[in-house]
């Protein structure tokens, strides 16, 4: 991989110890995907994950005194005030999420602490490239922004933050976002939950760029957020086009790039009945929680669950992730007050996988209309259901799935 002077510089170590550490990393990744050279940011987003690795690597970049050039924004890490407030969390995880918030801001980083950065506080243009980690804010930049990044990995998107540069490969290059499979959809898919069913089918749709046609015009950002987010649950996705909507897809011409694609498969109702049988368990008798916000909910989403509680207190405890910048905008239309009289809770900055908020949860039984919250909490043996908002919210207010 050529290199300019200046990042040759900085390899050498003429900008510091961090600079030099970060570059030798992106200069092997560069090399390991047989970049030709390395091309400058405009954005970044790390998805931090306020764990021991984590936290580990950007204290090393920090000691070695690097500085992010581009100033990303972060994932989810947890509010310490808000999960101490409610006695769930140990010296030890707050200890952690400290010590994640020191490194993060020393190096520089805009601490939003929110997986849906694109919506708050870090919007790419069409054609900007830019290092963005989070397996949904990755899918969302190419596919719906028409953005260029890697699906990078936090300490990837970490180190081209400091440097201000990525190595050029994959995604960043016209040929690779191309379609390769079209996908005709025969399914209803409707509602933001039925094309978080559809995200689901990735196994079915196989390996290369989904080029989706057969889908109503008309779909919701969450819609779109949602797609992209569960084709990372069940596969691995870059990017996807839909034909009419997303920005390189004008027409199947252009989102295949003029050639034929190389395969075709048509998505049935049977496909997703079966996804979300592979990801939801079977409800028992009762429903002790409802968790919803994964990725973080939107203001819309969260004025929506008050609209489905109509002025009804839950019975079991609705909890709703999101980002500062939604709450902030909840509490100042008075929406949050009247969420919490509701057994609502809106939890800021935090993420379903983070045990140290949740792992109070393990061995109950709960719903969420998110099938990668589902898969995540499974891991530490939280048993979640997977339905639509509106089945989530009737069954918080019985406190139990209907027969
Ligand atoms: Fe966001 Fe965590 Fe879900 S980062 S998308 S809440 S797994």
């Amino acid at each position: 991989m050529k290199l300019t002077p200046h990042q040759q510089d900085m390899l050498d170590g003429k900008h510091g110890k961090g600079k030099a550490m970060a570059m030798r990393i992106q200069a092997a990744i560069g090399e390991g995907f047989m970049a030709k050279r390395m091309v400058p940011i405009s954005r970044a987003h790390v998805a931090l994950s306020a764990q021991e690795a984590d936290v580990w690597f950007a204290e090393k970049l920090l000691a070695a005194g690097a500085e992010c050039a581009i100033p990303p924004t972060v994932n989810p890490g947890y509010s310490v005030n808000c999960f101490k407030g409610l006695g769930l969390l140990s010296p030890e995880g707050e200890e952690v999420m400290r010590r994640t918030h020191e490194a993060y801001k020393g190096l520089g980083a805009v601490l939003t602490y929110s997986c849906t950065p694109y919506l708050f506080g870090n919007i790419a243009r069409y054609g900007e490239v830019v290092s963005f980690s989070e397996t949904s804010v990755s899918v969302y930049a190419n596919s719906v922004l028409g953005a260029r990044t890697h699906r990078e990995g936090a300490s990837s998107s970490l180190c081209a933050a400091v440097t201000g540069y990525v190595p050029e490969y994959g995604m960043l290059l016209d040929e690779n976002r191309f379609g390769d499979v079209l996908v005709t959809v025969k399914a209803k898919v409707e509602s933001d939950f039925e094309f978080a069913l559809l995200g689901l089918t990735g196994a079915a749709i196989g390996d290369g760029v989904p080029v989706f046609q057969g889908l109503a015009p008309r779909m919701s950002t969450e819609a779109l957020i949602a797609l992209g987010t569960q084709l990372n649950v069940s596969g691995v996705c870059d990017k996807y086009h839909i034909i009419g909507v997303t920005p390189d897809a004008m027409s199947l011409e252009q989102a295949c790039g003029g050639k034929r694609p190389e395969r075709e498969v048509t998505i049935t109702d049977a496909h997703l009945e079966e996804a979300l049988r592979a990801y939801s368990i079977s409800p028992g008798d009762s429903v002790d929680f409802v968790m919803l916000g994964c990725p973080h909910y939107s203001y819309e989403q969260v004025a929506a669950v008050a609209g489905l509680l109509r002025g009804q207190k839950a019975k079991a405890q609705i909890w709703i992730l999101t980002s500062g910048a939604v709450l902030d905008l909840a509490r100042s239309t008075g929406l949050a007050e009247e969420l919490a009289a509701l057994n609502v809770l809106l939890a800021p900055g935090t993420c379903v996988d983070q045990r140290a908020c949740f792992g109070h949860l393990a061995g109950g039984c709960g719903v969420t209309d998110s099938p990668k919250c589902a898969y995540y909490m499974g891991v530490f043996d939280v048993r979640l259901a997977v339905r639509d908002v509106i089945t989530c919210i009737r069954w918080a207010k019985l406190g139990r799935p209907e027969k």
